[in-house]
């Protein structure tokens, strides 16, 4: 398992959490920035970690900004990626079981770190159920292919 971090100046201290917690767990992750809480778009830095999971570098991507929803909106932008913010477990596991999640976006303004850390948690172990979501996801993959445009 490799993971791809990036955070805002808003998501940096739970990042840095996140960074521990995943070094206490022996999982290998990639920091992407920001490195402090001078404000930064939250856009670059969604990008970044987005685009090396996109890649396939990365099994995984945890993107923190103040509430999980700008990097969760720029990540979606990415062709392949399914970001999904999550607020507590229960979600944290469906977004994974059946919706094949492959980043998890946390906001780090309206929630506890030890419940972020219990949802990092389910993100990484909760496996795809496939069967029926796999139809799902693929209807996804066919709206990416028929219409995301691409603006010259
Ligand atoms: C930064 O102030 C804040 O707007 C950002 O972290 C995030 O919450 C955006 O969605």
């Amino acid at each position: 398992m490799k993971v791809a971090l990036a955070c805002d100046h808003a998501g940096f201290l739970l990042k840095e959490r996140i960074k521990d917690y995943l070094a206490e767990k022996g999982i290998f992750y990639e920091d992407f920035g920001t490195f402090d809480e001078e404000p930064v778009d939250y856009p670059d830095l969604a990008y970044k970690a987005a685009s090396a999971v996109q890649k396939g570098e990365y099994n995984r991507g945890i993107l923190v900004c103040g509430t999980g929803i700008g990097v969760a909106i720029a990540a979606n932008k990415l062709k392949g990626i399914r970001a999904a913010l999550c607020s507590d477990c229960f979600s944290a596991s469906c977004a994974r079981a059946h919706n094949d999640a492959n980043i998890l976006t946390l906001g780090a303004r309206v929630m506890k770190k030890e419940l972020a850390l219990k949802i990092v948690d389910v993100f990484l172990e909760t496996p795809f159920e496939g069967g029926r979501h796999l139809k799902r996801i693929k209807k996804i993959e066919k709206l990416e292919n028929e219409n995301c445009l691409k603006k010259i």
